[in-house]
């Protein structure tokens, strides 16, 4: 397997080991897994997440749970297996590329059901290997295509976690950033806190720091603040998943995000692989949006800070309009101002 920097996913000695990413920063730490109920579980709990890690999360689901069951029957080896699909599906439901994953992993499992369950399992592990060094090399053709949309001292704001954390690696618009600094453009990056689970506080924040470039953390509610002073030149953000007339569903807040960047004339890009562009769905409204627990908004983690007995919501994410959206960035390409016909033209090939 290739090397990234950030090794949110390793398969190590027969399991798959993800950075527990409802920890960091304070604790960098691995969790272990062997089973396709657990690795659904470190989904759900956000252990991993982002919406091309979950998928490469799943795709090792599948592939551990074909390796423990080698040595049964067939039909039993079968059972499980689809158990497997079936738990993992119901992990989130917003992100496509977990069900992208599975089905790829389906197709292929019934292109081999004439081997042995030893050989299907390796098989199934060799295609999830290769949806995680996809998605890496998927990363770095998106950087390097949305590199040439930032001008060299661009200050650019990026909410919630697209990076290596939510990838297999160098990540989807933190990859542009990432790519941009690479090719010796001099970036600094806004990371809107993201509230409740704090990914751009706690991952973003802690991504760039790592290597370096330059990051100012802002509260959610300052970025309108911000574009008003003439502070932000872009905005990048990733997507959970892109509907056929060009929606983009992504983490909540992005839609106040770009409804503001529209008001003072600042492009706003999405960054995605292909596998996030669902076409089976026509638009934003038919996105499954995930509600998560009313203790991310009570408090965070051990701190409840709001009053008893107020109600929550707690909807984990938003769907901005395609219109207001000044371009996809994709592995094979920019698409200015999606719309249906557009997509469809990247499926051609
Ligand atoms: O709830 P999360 O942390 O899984 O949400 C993640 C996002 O919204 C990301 O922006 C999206 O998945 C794109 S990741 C390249």
């Amino acid at each position: 397997m290739s090397f990234a920097k950030v090794e949110t996913l390793r398969w190590i000695d027969g399991r798959l080991e993800m950075i527990d990413q409802t920890r960091l920063p304070a604790v960098f730490e691995y969790m272990s897994y062997d089973d396709a109920v657990g690795v659904a579980k470190g989904i759900r709990d956000m252990v991993v997440r982002g919406a091309p890690a979950i998928g490469v999360a799943a795709a090792f689901g599948v592939a551990l749970e074909g390796l423990r069951s080698v040595k049964l029957e067939a039909s039993a080896f079968y059972k499980a297996l689809d158990e497997a699909f079936e738990v993992l599906s119901k992990s989130r439901p917003t992100a496509v590329n977990l069900f992208w994953a599975l089905q790829r992993m389906r197709d292929l499992l019934n292109r081999v059901r004439d081997k042995n369950t030893r050989e299907i399992a390796d098989i199934l592990l060799a295609e999830a290997k290769r949806i995680y060094e996809e998605d890496i090399a998927i990363n770095k053709k998106i950087g390097i295509n949305g590199a040439s949309l930032l001008s060299d001292r661009a200050r650019v704001l990026t909410h919630c976690n697209a990076g290596a954390l939510a990838t297999a690696g160098h990540g989807t618009a933190l990859g542009v950033i990432r790519s941009a600094v690479e090719l010796g453009k001099s970036i600094s990056v806004y990371a809107d806190e993201t509230r409740p689970f704090l990914q751009g506080a706690r991952l973003t924040a802690w991504e760039m720091v790592q290597e370096g470039i330059p990051t100012t953390l802002i509260a959610d509610n300052m970025s309108g603040f911000l574009m008003s002073q003439g502070e932000v030149d872009a905005i990048i953000v990733g997507t959970d998943r892109v509907a056929a007339n060009g929606d983009v569903a992504n983490k909540i807040g992005t839609y106040m995000v770009a409804v503001l960047a529209k008001e003072h004339g600042i492009p706003f890009y999405v960054a995605c692989p292909l596998s996030t562009i669902d076409m089976s769905v026509e638009s934003g409204a038919d996105i499954p949006i995930e509600e998560r627990s009313e203790n991310e908004v009570l408090g965070y983690r051990d701190i409840k800070w709001a009053a008893d007995g107020v109600k929550v919501r707690n909807p984990a994410f938003d769907v901005t309009p395609a219109r207001f959206v000044t371009a996809l960035i994709t592995e094979v390409g920019i698409v200015e101002s999606p719309n249906k016909s557009k997509l469809e033209k990247l499926f051609l090939n």
